[in-house]
């Protein structure tokens, strides 16, 4: 059960919860078919450390001829020999240590997308450690301090190469948490640039400045790594599915079905304050979305999860097509009555405003030389922008390009205040949020880490087009104000 340190809220939604949802639901016993999943579940990295808070893998990155189109062999860029690279699992609080061997033509880094590492883990070259050399080797150590679905993937030349296929997931789970569905998956959705008939991978400059400006997308759509993948299902019964859009430019809109309920759960760092139903859901390039759904099975036609065209701007919904992502198979196992989606909630502690330094940005776009910029208010230089350690800050950001702009900050969570002035519930950690084409949102993070950090468009064209710089977070040096002893 759960710990007393938990509020009145857990212990209240574990009632409901046994009471309502979870009654027909033994803990951690599958609801499903037997090998529901097999056709589409992630490989998972070997933890070598027998030291139960430490997970110790092993990761190399290697171009490795895979069949990605049916038929077809492409050398694309891969993490242990696969695409996406292995599922990384760990505990809250837990030691993730991990040996990086670089067997690429190119150096490299690994990132850990949405993880509060200190800086000298962060996988940015030249800021956090020198690039990743061919035969070199690198081993990034590091605490998991938050539950939530992450990501890996390289810091250099990164659109050229998450766009090859370098990427995967890193699971952090509660053993606290309330909600205890066993089945349950890690779904990476991804994109890449293949010609069907050679299997050559496109170029990172295909299309000119109209790609940079727009943003490369890929033409075969995956689903941990695979096309259109078979999901037997029991009718009903409840799954949960961790998403992590990893594509370096395309949006996710997914539709189950003609539109059942997806009850979104948790975000990029953990649990919402409450769960909303809907039903569609986006997933901006590096959002993550963490959710329930009880599918259902249609007489009528086979149930389908699908991506729809989503409007991020300019030329983006023209002559797109909807996408099938995975194809569900109705097993003979009797169905459950599911009534509703659980509700679940979670305490989430707003951040103190108090004192926050505000700061205005733009996001500006130059057509002619197909390249972005930051503008920010107070003017500091190319948009590097200064905080103390502690320093709280206010950010609203205004978007002036035809396109939205998925907004990543290293080390830290933002918590979303406004969106063109509505103010957003519920609250969850966030970061990467995207700012819709020619709008404003406003943010809060706050800094309790030195170090030079990144923020970026996570549209990694746009990134490497000129949408990219960095927060300096430094420790106030003995005597200078603010610094006590
Ligand atoms: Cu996921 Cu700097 O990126
Ligand atoms: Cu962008």
């Amino acid at each position: 059960m759960r710990q007393l340190s938990r509020s009145f809220f857990s212990l209240a939604l574990c009632i409901t919860a046994s009471l309502i949802v979870f009654a027909p639901l033994a803990r951690a016993e599958s609801l499903q078919p037997a090998g529901w999943d097999e056709a589409l579940k992630l490989p998972e990295a070997r933890d070598t450390n027998p030291d139960p808070r430490t997970v110790e893998v092993n990761l190399e990155a290697s171009v490795s001829s895979l069949e990605i189109v049916p038929g077809v062999k492409s050398d694309v860029w891969t993490y242990n020999g696969g695409l996406p690279g292995p599922l990384i699992r760990a505990h809250v609080g837990d030691r993730v240590i991990v040996h990086f061997t670089n067997k690429l033509p190119k150096p490299t880094t690994v990132h850990w997308h949405g993880v509060r590492v200190p800086i000298e883990m962060d996988g940015v070259p030249d800021i956090s450690q020198p690039p990743v050399e061919p035969g070199s080797a690198f081993t990034y150590e590091f605490t998991v301090p938050d539950a939530g679905l992450f990501w890996y993937h390289p810091h250099v030349m990164s659109a050229a190469q998450v766009g090859f296929g370098l990427y995967g997931a890193l699971l952090v789970e509660d053993p606290n948490d309330t909600v205890t569905t066993a089945d349950e998956l890690v779904l990476v959705l991804s994109d890449i640039g293949i010609d069907d008939k050679t299997g050559a991978l496109y170029s990172p400059d295909s299309g000119g400045g109209l790609g940079t400006l727009f943003g490369r997308e890929g033409n075969i759509v995956l689903v941990n790594g695979r096309v259109n993948p078979t999901l037997k299902f029991r009718d009903g019964a409840l799954q949960r599915w961790r998403i992590v859009n990893t594509a370096k430019s395309r949006y996710f809109n997914l539709v189950l079905g003609e539109s059942q309920r997806f009850a979104l759960i948790g975000v990029d760092g953990g649990l919402l304050e409450y769960s909303i139903e809907q039903d569609h859901l986006v997933l901006a390039p590096g959002e993550r979305a963490d959710v329930l759904i009880a599918p259902r099975h249609d007489a009528a036609q086979p149930l389908m999860l699908r991506t729809f065209p989503f409007d991020r701007g300019f030329g983006s919904i023209e002559f797109r097509s909807v996408e099938d992502l995975v194809t569900f198979e109705p097993s003979t196992l009797p169905s459950v009555p599911t009534a509703s989606l659980p509700r679940v909630q979670h305490p989430v502690t707003a951040m103190s405003l108090a004192g926050a330094t505000k700061l205005q940005m733009d996001l500006l776009v130059d057509k002619p030389t197909a390249s972005f910029s930051i503008k920010t208010t107070p003017d500091y230089k190319h948009g590097a922008i200064p905080a103390a350690l502690g320093e709280t800050q206010i950010w609203t950001i205004t978007n002036h390009a035809v396109w939205a702009h998925p907004i990543h900050l290293h080390g830290f969570f933002f918590e979303v205040l406004d969106e063109s002035g509505a103010p957003v519930h519920p609250i969850g950690w966030k970061d990467t949020i995207s700012v819709p084409a020619e709008s404003t949102m406003r943010v809060a993070v706050r800094f309790d880490r030195p170090g030079s950090w990144m923020y970026h468009c996570h549209i990694l064209d746009h990134a490497e087009a000129g949408l990219m710089s960095t927060v300096d977070v430094a420790v106030p040096a003995p005597g200078e104000s603010g610094h006590h002893h």
